[in-house]
C-alpha cells in the first residue's frame, strides 16, 4: 500500500489530522492497534477550548458538538467552605469553554471519516515506523498474521504516551522531561444531573475533587487518592461520601447521587519530549506530552499540535515549501510548555502533597485568596483556561 501521509492512531490527534488532510485532498491512511469499539470505550476529559472547537468544524465534524454540547461561561474554585466563580467570558473579553466529552468527539470524527470514505486499518500489531530519516519513509505492522508494509512520505505519530512512534525515535536525539505526581485521580459517571451548571474544582483538607459532567443528566466526578488507591477499595456509597465531604456544604447537600456507570483511577503525569520531528516522522498529541488533568488541556494540546502539522503538511504539498515542516517542533513545543506550565501550576495549587506540610498549605491558600480578590490573578488564570492563541 501507498500514501502520503501514514498516521499511527486514531484517537483524536489521529483523526483530526486525517480528517483535514483529507478534506484538503492530501492521502492519508490511519493504523490503529485496537478496535473501534475499543478507542470509542475510553473514557477522557471533556472540556473543549475555541480551538478545538474550530478545528472540529474545520473537519467538518462540529455539527453535534454545537447541539448537544454545553458552552460554560466560567468555573468554580471551592476552598475554606466558598464556591467562588471565576468569570471566564467576562475576563476574557468574551471567550468560553465547551463542555463535550472526548468520547463524543472520537465518535464524530469516526463517522465523518467514514463518510469521507477514509481509510483506517484497526487491530494491527507490531507497527513499527522505518528510514523516517530519509525520504522514503514506511509503515510495517502485521494484522491477522499477515504482514503489511506502506509506503509514504511522512509518519505521523499520533499513538499516544505508550505509541511505537515516540520508541522508534532515536534515542541519541530524543530528550524527556518528566514529573509524576504522588497521587491519581479516581473518576466516575453517573446518571444524575451535575451538582451545579458549571464545573467546580475544590481544594479540600481531605484533598482536591472535581465536578464535571457530559451533559444535563450525566455527571463526571473525581477525587484526589493516594497513587497506590485500589478502585476495588472505593463502593459507590464511599465515593459519594468522599466527595460531599470535599465541596462546601451548599454543594455537598444539593448533589445528587446514583449508581456509578464507570469508576476508574488515572495516574497524574507531566511529561515532554523533545524535539517532535525527527526527519519525516512526527509526534503530536499523547504521543509526544502529557500533562496532569487539572484544566483540561490535554485534548486541546492535541488539538493545537495538529493545526501546526496539518499547516506545514500543507505547505509542502502546496507551496513545496519544507519550512513549516521544520519549524513544526518549535512551533508546538512553545504552546505545550505553556500548557505544561498550566497544568503544573493548578495542580499544585488544588491538590493535598504529602511532603509540602503546613507552609505549602498557606502558600496555596494565599494563592488562592488572590486568586479571587484580584482581577490580574484571575484573568491570567482565565485566558489559559480558554486556551492560550495558536
Ligand atoms: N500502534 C497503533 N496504534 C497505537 C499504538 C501502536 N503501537 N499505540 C497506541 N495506539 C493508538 C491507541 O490505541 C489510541 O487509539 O493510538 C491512539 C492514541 O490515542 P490517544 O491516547 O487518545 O492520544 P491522542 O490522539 O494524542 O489524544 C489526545 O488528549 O484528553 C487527552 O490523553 C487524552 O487521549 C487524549 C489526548
Ligand atoms: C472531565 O470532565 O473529565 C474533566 C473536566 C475538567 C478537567 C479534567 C477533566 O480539568
Amino acid at each position: 500500500m501507498r500514501t502520503q501521509v501514514a498516521i499511527i492512531g486514531s484517537g483524536p490527534s489521529g483523526l483530526l489530522l486525517g480528517q483535514l488532510l483529507t478534506n484538503a485532498g492530501i492521502d492519508n491512511v490511519i493504523v490503529e492497534r485496537s478496535t473501534k469499539e475499543h478507542v470509542l470505550g475510553r473514557i477522557r476529559a471533556g472540556v473543549l477550548e475555541e480551538g478545538m472547537c474550530a478545528m472540529l468544524d474545520e473537519a467538518g465534524a462540529g455539527a453535534r458538538m454545537h447541539a448537544e454540547g454545553l458552552p460554560h461561561d466560567g468555573v468554580n474554585l471551592a476552598f475554606d467552605g466558598s464556591l467562588h466563580r471565576i468569570d471566564l467570558h467576562d475576563l476574557t473579553g468574551g471567550k468560553r469553554v465547551m463542555v463535550y466529552g472526548q468520547t463524543e468527539l472520537t465518535q464524530d470524527l469516526m463517522d465523518k471519516r467514514e463518510e469521507t470514505a477514509g481509510q483506517t486499518v484497526y487491530e494491527a500489531a507490531d507497527v513499527v515506523p522505518h528510514d523516517f530519516a530519509g525520504d522514503k519513509p514506511y509503515l510495517t505492522y502485521r494484522k491477522d498474521g499477515v504482514e503489511h508494509r506502506i509506503d509514504c512520505e511522512f509518519i505521523a505519530g499520533c499513538d499516544g504516551y505508550h505509541g511505537a512512534a515516540r520508541k522508534a525515535a532515536p534515542e541519541a536525539l530524543l530528550k524527556t522531561y518528566e514529573r509524576v505526581y504522588p497521587f491519581g485521580w479516581l473518576g466516575i459517571i453517573a446518571e444524575v444531573p451535575p451538582v451545579n451548571d458549571e464545573l467546580i474544582y475544590a481544594n479540600h483538607p481531605r484533598g482536591f475533587a472535581l465536578c464535571s459532567m457530559r451533559s444535563q443528566t450525566r455527571s463526571r466526578y473525581y477525587v484526589q487518592v493516594p497513587a497506590e488507591e485500589k478502585v476495588e477499595d472505593w463502593s459507590d456509597e464511599r465515593f459519594w461520601d468522599e466527595i460531599r465531604r470535599r465541596l462546601p456544604d451548599e454543594a455537598g447537600e444539593a448533589m445528587t447521587t446514583g449508581p456509578s456507570i464507570e469508576k476508574s483511577i488515572a495516574p497524574l503525569r507531566s511529561f515532554v519530549a523533545e524535539p517532535l520531528r525527527f526527519g519525516r516522522m512526527f509526534l503530536v498529541g499523547d504521543a509526544g506530552h502529557i500533562v496532569p488533568p487539572t484544566g483540561a488541556k490535554g485534548l486541546n494540546l492535541a488539538a493545537s499540535d495538529v493545526r501546526y502539522l496539518f499547516d506545514a503538511l500543507q505547505e509542502f504539498y502546496r507551496e513545496k515549501s519544507p519550512a513549516g515542516i521544520d519549524g513544526y517542533s518549535a512551533r508546538a513545543l512553545n504552546r505545550i510548555w505553556l500548557a505544561e506550565r498550566f497544568s503544573w501550576w493548578m495542580t499544585t495549587l488544588m491538590h493535598r502533597f504529602p511532603d509540602t506540610g503546613e507552609f505549602g498549605q498557606k502558600i496555596q491558600h494565599a494563592e488562592l485568596d488572590y486568586l479571587v480578590q484580584s482581577k490580574a490573578a484571575a484573568t491570567s488564570m482565565a485566558e489559559n483556561y480558554v486556551g492560550l492563541p495558536y
